[in-house]
Formats: C-alpha cells, structure tokens, sequence
C-alpha cells in the first residue's frame, strides 16, 4: 500500500509517497488560498485528419444530416452538454503546413491541398476561419488557433490576428473579413505559436525555436500586449525537460503567458494494440503511461517555477490521450480507433492530476474531440455515438472553475505481475453555489475499494452520486449498442458523524455532489 498525499509545496501541490498504511480513508484539507480550477483544463482540440472535421463536426450546408452553416447539430448539441470551454483547431502537425488565407472567401474559389501528415488526402479548404469561428460561437466555446510557424510567416500570423480580432475598417485585414460577410470580429484570445515545433512543426532544437518563437511572438501584438491576447510556446513531448528548460530561459516573459506540455499514454509507438481487445497487460501499461502525467507535471512545473517564479506563464497540457493503433479497416492515416472503459480511466485518473494541479495547469486538450483517437464522440455517416470518454468529461463537469479542495490519502494497490500503481485516484472542489464535488476513480481491473471520505469540517446534509462502471474493462458503445456503458445514478453513499462511506467496484468513476 502506498500513501499519496496533497501536500501545499511553495504554494502548489504536489504528490508524494509517504508509508504504508491500511484504509482508503481520504482526508478533505480545504486551503484558503487554493487555487481555481480553470474550466479550459476540460478543452478540446480538432484537427483536419482523418474524420475529425469533415465528417464529424463539418458535413456541409446541403448535407441531409441536420446542420448549421455545415456544423452537425447533434455534436453541437452533445458538446454544448459538456459545456466545452474551448476548442483548439487547426492542429497539430497540420497547423504547420495551414495557410489560413487557403480557407477564406468563395468556397468554389478556395485552392486544394494535400493534406501531407494525415493520409495525403485532398484538403479542399471548405472549412476555413470563418467556418470554425462561427462553429465556436455555436458552441458556445473559446476558440484556440494554432499558428503555422513551420512552413508560414510572421505576417501571416499577424494578419490572422488583425483578421479575427481587429475592428472593422482598422486595416485591410478587418476590411476583408468584412468583404467575407463579418462585420463584428471574433476577438480570439488563444494562439499557439507552431505545434511541435521539436517535431512535425519544424524538426528544430529548443535553442533554435525558443528563438523563433521570440520573432513570431513579436508581432502579434504590442509591446505591452494590450490586446491581453494568450501566446502559447510548443512545449515538450513527454518527459523532455531540456526543452521546458530552455525555453523559459530563453523567451523573456513579457513574450509568453504559455508553456504547452503534450503527452500521449501509448503502449509502444511501433505496436500500440488493439483499441478494443486489450489484454490485462497492456490496460496495466496504459494506465502506468497515463498516470506518468503526475510526475511530468511535477518535474516541467520545478523547471517552470525556477524560471518564472512568480507562476505567470500558465502551464497548458494542449493534446493528451490514449493512442491505440486504428480500428482494423480504416485508412491508418485517419487515426481512428474505438473507446472503452479503458478510456475512462484515463480521462477520470487525467483530469484528477489537472484539477489537482490546478496553480499552473490552466489549460489542456483532450486529442482529439470527434471521430480521432480518445474522442469523445464518434460518427457513422448520420449516426452518433457518445463514448465512455464522454461521459467522464460530462460528469467532472461541475469542478470547471470551481475552487480546489486538496486531499490527502492512502491508496491502495493495483498490482500486475509484479509492478503496481496506486489503485485510487481522487480530487474535490466547491463551486460558486456552495456545493462541494468529489471525484473517484479505482484503476483496479478486479478489486472494489472502500473509501471513506472525512468531510467533517464542511457542514454536509445531502449527498448525490453517480457512477460509470461496466461489466468489463474492454466495454465500449458501439453505432449497434450505442448505450451499453453509460451513467447511472449511485446511491450506495452513505454520510454519518462527518463521513462519507462508499465502495468503488473496479475500473469506475464516481462524481459525488454533497450539499
Ligand atoms: O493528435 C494527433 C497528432 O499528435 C497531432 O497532430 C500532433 O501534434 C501530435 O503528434
């Protein structure tokens, strides 16, 4: 048994293995000065691959598919239920080779790519700025535009920008967007400045990006920034700490409010198994690679501090997931793969270490939202299906920007042949209502666990629960059973003398509301 406790480290959290110990009794430490969840920590990204936009979120405005302005109403709808609270887009290793001004104007007009990355299928540019703007007005989300560093110019990304956020009549740029039927600009306040750049954004070194990323962040703006718009650098892949160094020794802060961070859980990227037929071996190493996000977060977060004490470059975890190989009969460029409660688990264990990590991880996004690697939605031509996935995000809903409550706890273990890994995962908030929301996931494939939560100094009276668990681990809904795992209200809860008694049944999640 390992102890993992939430400790207050220099004003942030931080996880620590502590002794052995018996029960799961989970102690509730309310912090005066505990940070806010951001609600972008619960965003998503959408990439032109595969069937991510067209298919998925774009069918075109003579589509039989219900749609506005080309955006399937059925994904607007199941979206706008997580209350998404923004949305990243192009990409991805897309965004370096997008040239926005391809996706402006007549549609008949618009020149063809080849989309290089993602299949070298035709990229006919239908869905452009304005087609994902106003999607995300839609919405009701922020929207995210990754900038193409690797193949495009800083006058193209300083166009962009007078483009979707400068008042009409300002400069050509608002001029044209007006020509294209908008007058009221869009005011995008996220912007990623390249997308791997130590990768598909350029293959370049972190000294060489670091200066790049001073050129382009240059002329986005003023020098004062005043537009308060949010510039993300590339950040790391996984657990690449000299790139994280680098940059924020590099890049002076009144050049960046972000650092990305991205981290993909995946067995081996030369065989990364079946997305459904999974053995107990490799469900154990995914949730060992998923659970990795604690200590990437620890370790980018101390190089981050040194650098930036003062925390204002925000941390954002911009792509995350579970990566299988694809479903067998899909174009292996289109990166489509099934979900299962697998994938539950990694989204509720994720979200738990970003909620608890809530001082600098303001942002994450979650890869990708439709039809592309852990989504939370999938279509079939009209046909539409919420994943398990989904229904995670839409149950940790309530922490978005409520206040952390840290925890500390004693988790039990889940053991595979002869490694282990804490079985439970936890994190609480209290929202601006009042109402304090806790959130359980036990890991564990055939163990329950009996927690007991000490809520003694919140004055409780009533309790809700709901549970995601299913029969077994590889359960997932499909277009032909679209409803097999889904949701239900969890009653088994009990609240006596400033205790809150539960048992968790393996590989589920439990989001408790107390009153
Ligand atoms: O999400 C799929 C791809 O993964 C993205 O395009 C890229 O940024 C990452 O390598």
């Amino acid at each position: 048994m390992s102890k993992f406790i939430a400790l207050a480290v220099g004003g942030f959290l931080l996880m620590t293995n502590i002794s052995n110990a018996q029960a799961v009794a989970i102690k509730v430490e309310p912090q005066e000065d505990a940070p806010q969840i951001s609600k972008h920590i619960y965003g998503h990204f959408a990439e032109h691959l595969g069937r991510c936009i067209y298919g998925g979120f774009y069918v075109g405005e003579d589509s039989d598919i219900p749609n506005t302005a080309g955006v399937r109403m059925d994904v607007v709808e199941a979206l706008r239920e997580l209350s998404i609270p923004n949305l990243r887009w192009p990409g991805g290793c897309f965004a370096d080779t997008y040239h926005w001004k391809d996706g402006i104007g007549p549609k008949e007009e618009r020149p063809s790519i080849l989309n290089i990355w993602w299949g070298n299928v035709r990229e006919d540019n239908s869905f452009g700025t304005h087609e994902f703007l106003n999607m995300c007005e839609l919405l009701g989300t922020e929207p995210y535009l990754s900038a193409n560093v690797g193949s495009g110019t800083p006058q193209e990304l300083a166009d962009w920008i007078k483009y979707t956020n400068h008042p009409a009549g300002t400069s050509p740029m608002p001029e044209l967007r007006e020509e294209y039927g908008r007058e009221e600009p869009w005011k995008v306040t996220y912007w990623g400045i390249g997308n791997e750049a130590w990768g598909c954004g350029g293959n370049m070194t972190p000294e060489y990006y670091s200066d790049v990323y001073r050129r382009y962040a240059t002329f986005t703006t003023d020098w004062r920034n005043s537009d308060g718009l949010v510039r993300v650098a590339s950040g790391a892949s996984s657990s690449d700490y000299n790139w994280t160094e680098v940059l924020m020794k590099n890049i002076p802060k009144n050049l960046i409010e972000a650092m990305a961070l991205h981290h993909y859980s995946v067995i081996d990227w030369g065989n990364k198994g079946p997305s459904t037929e999974f053995s107990e071996g490799q469900y154990f190493t995914i949730m060992e690679r998923a659970l990795l996000m604690e200590e990437l977060i620890q370790k980018h977060t101390a190089i981050m501090d040194k650098h930036d004490p003062e925390q204002k470059v925000a941390l954002f975890v911009d792509e995350w997931g579970g990566w299988y190989d694809p479903e067998p009969g899909t174009n292996p460029g289109f990166l489509y793969q099934q979900n299962t409660m697998r994938d539950a688990m990694i989204a509720g264990t994720t979200l738990n270490i970003f909620n608890n990590h809530a001082d600098r991880v303001k942002m994450a996004n979650l890869a990708q939202a439709v039809n592309v690697l852990q989504a939370v939605i999938l279509t079939d031509e009209e046909k539409m299906i919420l994943t398990p996935t989904y229904h995670v995000m839409r149950m940790y809903k309530v922490h978005q920007d409520a206040t952390l409550i840290p925890l500390s706890f004693e988790s039990p273990e889940y053991t595979h042949e002869d490694k282990s890994l804490p079985a439970i995962s936890a994190s609480a908030s209290r929202d601006a209502a009042g109402n304090t929301h806790f959130s359980l996931v036990n890991i564990d494939s055939e163990k329950a666990h009996e927690i007991q939560l000490d809520v003694s100094g919140l004055d409780l009276s009533k309790v809700l629960g709901e549970i995601l668990s299913a029969d077994k681990l590889q359960d997932h809904n499909s277009f032909d059973n679209p409803d097999k795992v889904h949701p239900e209200s969890f009653k088994k809860i009990q609240l006596k003398g400033g205790t809150l008694s539960l048992e968790i049944p393996p590989f589920s999640v439990i989001v408790i509301t107390a009153k």
